[in-house]
């Protein structure tokens, strides 16, 4: 109740004072809950508090966004992924990119102004699942805080770029990385970790802006059963798992959706799956083991729990909750609720109370495969046995797939129309259990076995044969579907909506489109010449309104030249991108024959699911950011295999010797499973005869 209050009071006070505008390069309690009044400004990941990344700016709107063009635009040095927001405060511009690294711009004319490297070592990039991404800063004071991918918390004077302090959040033993946004309010830094398969217990942690120092910490799953738990909700959570593996591998780390509201003083955030994603295996008498998969919400001041919401409890379909939220004030059943809001990895769209965790809204917005409803009574999920493969022993492919049908791509909510635009994607995936499962420090614990390809082969004929992304407009309150565009790629894009009509939004096919926000009409589109995931911003500077958009996800495959790039955009802007060079070639499908026999090819097949699968892995939606090894032509010599594989000689560009994992006979095995993959995608693009 208390807090309810001095926050309302505390608001009023940030109105009034902000009447008087900006000082200098100051970002506090008071502008960040006071977002709104400063509308040509970008001061945290989200904008405002409520991370609805809604622009109240009109000036480039529906009825002139044809002549949006290019203003000013700026390189980046790696093909890796690119999927950041920038901020944008008191004229400056400021963008992280893959391994972490820092660039400020004038926001107006693009001239350099500093930028920031943590140096973060290549070899430490073996470290994730999923690539060395960064998806953005937080300011506080004259400081912005970045996250880097091995684990530092890096606190930089705005103006020059200098660290103003580091601190390690993580035990460096263990394959924890950052990849998301810290988040901060009332002068400390919320920042969580990625690594929930590699065997890592997860956790949020809140840090003094002003020096670094570690205030609380909030775990996400238990610690070792025979010791004291570090808190009331952890002793409970403990009575959901069963054996004695979980507390070991740990997972639901916190590594992308963090809200901060200054209405509760709640911090909320999504937690991710568990190691391994099947949960027999990880706890093999049942349980929901809590907090995986959940939203949770803790007192901003103290880390204490004060309520929790398990989105998908006894979870193996890789379905974390991690996904961003957004905050709005909606009527449900008649009643005006302060609403958090996920689009979740699962396929349902969720809506729950604030204040106290009540669930007021849970729909599929794409085929979902594994549930048939959530029982609103309950607020479980109505699971169907068959998807749950660790219990039946058989393999299933199972919607959404494991890509998730909406992960870490922003939506966005629209105080114009009331619609939530949602990044969504189609996605099946084959799950299996494997029976020969052993718990892997540092490496990937899924659990999973081989489906085997029939599975795929028989989908029902309205799964998506590869994944299918779309931008959906989310009616929250009507609880369905209002429009959806045509089919954008394989992974989605975050999405920025604007008071003047528009929902921009990029894609993988590298395009950045403006659509119409009522009806979902494509007005714009510019050509990006790389992929665009990551969700742009709007600002405003001596009356000029600007559009930024960080691009940058491969296009064709790894091998394309790299056009990682910040792009702004205004009316009438004059810049030009340089011409695109022609592709080269695309590489060849040309491997060897098979060879290996059948148990060199199941060692194959075993290493490569637990080494390789999550960087290389094309059913993963063939992202272009890593190469696709079925062309490599060192398929084609043991030697050449082994000198990446085993010796290390392209450490440098971020592909490390696996010498501490796997010997050279399991490397050639693995040499002779992708032969054979390759072979037979070989057989199937062969025209018939
Ligand atoms: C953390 C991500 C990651 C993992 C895991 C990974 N790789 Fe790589 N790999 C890369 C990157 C990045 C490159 C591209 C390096 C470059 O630019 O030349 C690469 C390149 C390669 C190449 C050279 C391809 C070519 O044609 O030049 C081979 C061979 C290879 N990897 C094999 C493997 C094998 C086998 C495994 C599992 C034991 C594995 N990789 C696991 C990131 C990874």
């Amino acid at each position: 109740m208390t807090t309810t209050i001095t926050s309302k009071v505390v608001f009023t006070v940030a109105l009034l004072a902000l009447s008087h505008g900006l000082q200098a390069a100051e970002v506090d309690a008071r502008t960040l809950i006071g977002a709104d009044n400063e509308p040509g400004q970008w001061l945290s990941p989200g904008r405002t508090y409520d991370e609805q990344r809604f622009s109240p700016l009109t000036q480039i709107n529906a009825d002139n966004v044809a002549q949006l063009a290019l203003a000013w635009y700026a390189d980046f040095d790696t093909n890796r992924g690119q999927e950041s927001s920038p901020l944008v405060i008191n004229g400056m511009l400021y963008v992280t990119t893959a391994w972490s690294k820092v660039y400020a711009y004038d926001a107006k004319t693009g001239a350099p102004r500093w930028n920031y490297d943590p140096n973060v070592a290549g070899g430490i990039g073996i470290k994730g699942c999923c690539d060395v991404v960064n998806r953005g800063l937080a300011a506080w004071g004259n400081k912005l805080y970045l996250g880097a991918y091995d684990g530092r918390l890096i606190a930089l004077d705005a103006k020059s770029g200098k660290v103003e302090w580091q601190v390690n959040t993580i035990d460096e033993a263990r394959s924890y990385t950052i990849t998301g946004a810290p988040r901060v309010a009332n002068g400390k830094v919320f920042i969580g970790n990625g690594g929930a398969e590699i065997g890592v217990r997860g956790y949020i942690s809140a840090f003094d802006a002003n020096d670094g120092k570690l205030l609380w910490r909030f775990f996400t799953v238990p610690g070792e059963p025979s010791k004291p738990q570090e808190n009331k909700a952890l002793e409970a959570a403990l009575k959901t798992w069963t054996g004695d593996l979980f507390w070991q591998l740990g997972g639901g780390t916190v590594w992308d959706g963090i809200l901060y509201d200054p209405q509760t003083n709640l911090v909320y955030f999504g937690t991710a799956n568990g190691s391994p994603w099947m949960a027999e295996a990880r706890s093999p008498q049942g349980g929901d083991n809590l907090f995986l998969n959940s939203i949770v919400a803790v007192k901003a001041d103290s880390g204490e729990y004060v309520w929790h919401y398990q989105v998908t409890p006894s979870e193996s379909w890789d379905y974390d909750a991690t996904s961003p939220f957004v905050m709005a004030d909606l009527e449900f059943n008649g009643a005006k609720h302060h609403t958090l809001m996920q689009g979740n990895k699962n396929g349902f769209f969720y809506a729950l109370d604030a204040a106290t965790g009540k669930l007021l809204a849970a729909d599929p917005f794409t085929k979902v495969t594994w549930a048939t409803h959530v029982d609103m009574q309950t607020g479980r999920p109505v699971e169907v046995p068959s998807a749950h493969f660790g219990k039946t022993g058989q393999a299933i492919a199972v919607q959404p797939g494991g890509q998730g049908a909406h992960s870490w791509h922003p939506m966005s909510f629209s105080r114009n129309t009331g619609l939530v635009y949602l990044p969504m994607v189609e996605t099946v995936s084959a799950f299996a259990p494997d029976p020969n499962y052993k718990p892997r420090q540092n490496t990937a614990n899924t659990g999973m076995g081989r489906a085997g390809p029939e599975i795929m082969k028989n989908l029902p004929e309205d799964a998506p044969r590869t994944s299918r992304a779309f931008l959906m407009a989310w009616d929250p309150v009507a609880r369905k579907q209002v429009w959806r565009t045509e089919e954008r790629g394989t992974i989605a894009s975050g999405a920025l909506s604007t008071a003047g009509g528009l929902v921009i939004q990029g894609s993988q096919k590298g395009e950045l489109n403006a659509f119409r926000d009522s009806d979902g009409k494509k007005l714009w589109s510019f050509a990006a010449q790389t992929g665009v995931v990551a969700a742009p911003v709007s600002y405003q500077i001596d009356g000029e309104q600007y559009i930024a958009q960080l691009a940058g996800y491969g296009t064709r495959d790894y091998y394309t030249p790299n056009h990682s790039r910040l792009l702004v955009f205004k009316l009438g802007g004059k810049a030009q991108l340089p011409a695109a060079e022609a592709l080269p070639p695309a590489r060849p499908l040309n491997p060897i024959a098979d060879f290996g026999t059948p148990e060199q090819l199941t060692l194959g097949a075993d290493t490569w699911n637990v080494q390789c699968v999550m960087c290389h892995e094309t059913a993963y939606g063939n992202r272009g950011l890593f190469p696709d090894l079925r062309y490599s032509p060192m398929l084609n010599s043991a030697d050449a295999f082994k000198s990446v594989v085993i010796d290390g000689v392209l450490e440098s560009r971020g592909m490390v010797s696996f010498k501490q994992r796997i010997n050279a006979q399991e490397a050639e095995a693995i040499r002779a499973y992708l032969t054979q993959r390759a072979n037979q995608a070989k057989a199937a693009a062969a025209p018939a005869r």
